[in-house]
């Protein structure tokens, strides 16, 4: 069984994430979710917990496994991180490791896959695109965002690719 490691950030296409939860397990992978703070306040960690039938993490301490931020790591075949915000962007990009989720982009060596999802502007924004680039040159995959109706009311770049579609790029990378 393929074990996937689903880190969701503070966007509010996390709710896209639940059913790339969903259609992961259907296709037989072991999915453990992690969460920062911003994206507890946007959808339910236990909404993820019924899906993936496990115990979703949201710290580095306060957790029931202590090397949580090691352990999950060890475990993954792929690390995604969907809805990517620009703020775990610009950490990744850096090293910054100062939540379970961008530890754990530290501690993983597998291959790790960003969907980004944000406001246009945002995304068009010279540091974002920066920081992009230099993942890319880290050796990072990414999947879109696609261009459409955005829930800030706008329409253009930064939307999260669909979950079919980030769930077709990870099972092309972890069963090529
Ligand atoms: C309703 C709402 C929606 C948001 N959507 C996004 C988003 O799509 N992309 C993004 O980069 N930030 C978004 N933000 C801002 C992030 O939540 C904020 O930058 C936060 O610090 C990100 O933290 P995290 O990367 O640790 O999850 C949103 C904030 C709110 C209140």
């Amino acid at each position: 069984m393929s074990e996937i490691l689903l880190g969701i950030t503070g966007g509010i296409a996390a709710y896209k994430s639940a059913m790339l939860v969903s259609k992961l397990v259907q296709h037989g992978c072991g999915v453990s979710v992690v969460m920062t703070q911003s994206a507890t306040e946007l959808i339910a960690p236990k909404t993820f917990e019924a899906l993936s039938r496990r115990t979703v993490r949201t710290s580095v301490f306060h957790t029931d496994r202590i090397y949580a931020h090691i352990e999950l790591a060890r475990q993954a075949d792929l690390f995604c991180i969907a809805p990517a915000t620009a703020n775990i962007l610009a950490k990744a990009a850096n090293g910054i490791a100062d939540d379970l989720v961008s530890t754990l982009i530290l501690s993983f060596d597998g291959p790790v896959l960003f969907a980004p999802a944000m406001n246009t502007a945002m995304w068009n924004k010279a540091a974002v695109q920066r920081n992009v680039r230099q993942l890319r040159e880290d050796g990072a995959l990414f999947i879109g965002p696609e261009n459409g109706h955005l829930s800030c009311g706008e329409t253009g770049a930064g939307r999260m690719a669909e979950p079919e579609k980030i769930v077709e790029e990870i099972l092309r990378h972890i069963h090529p």
